[in-house]
């Protein structure tokens, strides 16, 4: 089973399959939103929205321990996340689309581990899963490769942290990145993002940032979004080795 953990305006993709079930699942971290499976490609796909449908959980009280908990008791290997993000650079614009390859993480107020009672040190050398961000790009309008910084939010940031990130080498800024992709590689499960940009971060074009601008681009780029994760799964190769399911071997302090 492949999961999707979709951000704002993605939930449309779940119309591209046959929809088999709906529900929430109760995990050691509390409920999930309601998850839909469905068929896509001959492959189950489990799609969560991240913030649960009318956005009721902002970035900072997300519960990202109990979707990714949630994802792997049904059998997910490989998860796509969707995550909408500013950008640092002019030379990247408004509905362009980035899969990070590092990340830079300054979120602070959030439960970031599921490792609470034993010290495990996950590696982060490579920060997200090799093949399954070789199957999200190739597409045209998608840049592969960057560094995506998650901030705590939720509001939007100071020119001051924006010439901090862009110093810092950070390619997009965003709020839901993060612990999200360390999770996964606690229960050593595939994970990559693919990042919609929907603004140039505060203070690089305009004179305030709004979200309704946030909220148009990806209204206007969803369908191209959804397109490439359809075209993602489709194109993944299973079988082909990382080092994701591996994640815990030589994590576990108790094991050296
Ligand atoms: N900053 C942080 N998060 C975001 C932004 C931004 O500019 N745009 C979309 N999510």
């Amino acid at each position: 089973m492949i999961g999707i953990i979709g951000g704002t305006g993605v939930y449309e993709i779940v119309e591209h399959g046959r929809v088999e079930r709906q529900e929430s699942i109760s995990t050691p971290y509390g409920e999930t939103p309601e998850i839909s499976i469905f068929k896509l490609h001959r492959q189950m796909v489990a799609f969560i929205p991240r913030h649960s449908p009318g956005h009721d959980n902002p970035p900072h009280r997300v519960n990202y321990r109990a979707n990714v908990w949630a994802l792997k008791e049904l059998g997910v290997r490989h998860i796509i996340a969707t995550n909408a993000v500013g950008s640092l650079k002019r030379s990247i614009g408004p509905g362009d689309f980035v899969v990070p390859e590092d990340f830079l993480d300054f979120t602070r107020s959030r439960p970031s581990t599921f490792y609470d009672e034993k010290t495990v040190h996950v590696d982060m050398t490579e920060p997200y899963c090799r093949n399954l961000r070789s199957a999200l790009t190739g597409y045209p309008g998608v840049i592969d490769g960057g560094v995506y910084v998650c901030t705590e939010g939720p509001r939007f940031e100071t020119p001051a942290e924006i010439r901090m990130f862009r110093a810092l080498g950070g390619t997009v800024v965003g709020m839901t990145g993060l612990p999200e992709a360390v999770l996964a590689r606690e229960l050593e499960m595939c994970y990559a993002s693919l990042c919609l940009v929907s603004n140039y971060a505060a203070s690089i074009s305009s004179s305030k940032l709004t979200i309704t601008e946030v909220l148009e681009i990806m209204d206007e780029k969803k369908h191209e979004l959804i397109d490439i994760i359809d075209a993602a799964i489709r194109d993944l190769k299973m079988e082909q080795p990382c080092p994701c399911p591996d994640a815990l071997r030589g994590a576990d302090i108790n094991d050296g």
